[in-house]
């Protein structure tokens, strides 16, 4: 695997100034989020959040051409759905061109815009690192930072119900990874109650 300033390098002619900035800023926030929910590999952390962006400004057509080549259970949706297609392309292209064989931070990279039901620590540190960047500055942005480090499923629950919102209000399709994703987060909230007794 290569080392972060080896990627730092890649990024650096891959990116312009200002997404180069924002991959950095991600990978920090992983790092942060993974000492505090104790994830033991905080360099994989890093590691993905600088990569999760990696493919976001090559051309559409070298996206779609990722995508069409990866078999990480890409929709219909997702396929009609130009914006997703650099997360599909990023973790296709960490494995093929810069032989990335772990399949977490694969996961990590390629769920990154849509999320999924059953998420690992690693993929919600990166979906939510993502969203609260020091780069981000959304009208919610500090109240999606606290609530990121005081409970990470709470927090993919806000982001999700948020992302869901607006994808309705674009008036988009809304791919089912997404849906699936905010159900998981939903019945995570309901468990969590019955065992706290509340109805
Ligand atoms: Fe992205
Ligand atoms: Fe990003």
């Amino acid at each position: 695997m290569y080392s972060a300033d080896e990627i730092k390098d890649i990024l650096d002619i891959r990116l312009s100034k200002k997404r180069y900035q924002h991959s950095l800023n991600v990978a920090a926030e992983a790092k942060k989020l993974a000492e505090h929910y104790e994830y033991a590999n905080t360099e994989k952390a890093y590691i993905t959040g600088l990569l999760h962006d990696i493919c976001k400004e090559i051309p559409k057509d070298e996206q779609f051409t990722l995508v069409k080549g990866s078999d990480m259970n890409v929709t219909e949706v997702e396929i009609a759905t130009p914006p997703l297609h650099h997360a599909i392309a990023g973790a296709r292209y960490a494995e093929q061109a810069l032989n990335l064989y772990d399949e977490d931070m694969l996961n990590a990279i390629r769920y990154h815009t849509v999320g999924r039901a059953g998420m690992s620590r690693l993929e919600e540190i990166i979906y939510l690192a993502d969203l609260i960047s020091a780069d981000r500055n959304y009208k919610d942005v500090s109240k999606m930072r606290k609530t990121a480090y005081q409970s990470i499923e709470k927090a993919m629950l806000e982001a999700l119900k948020f992302s869901v919102t607006d994808v309705v209000n674009k008036g988009s399709m809304l791919p089912s990874h997404t849906i699936e994703a905010y159900n998981y987060y939903i019945s995570i909230k309901k468990k969590d109650k019955e065992r706290a007794g509340v109805k």
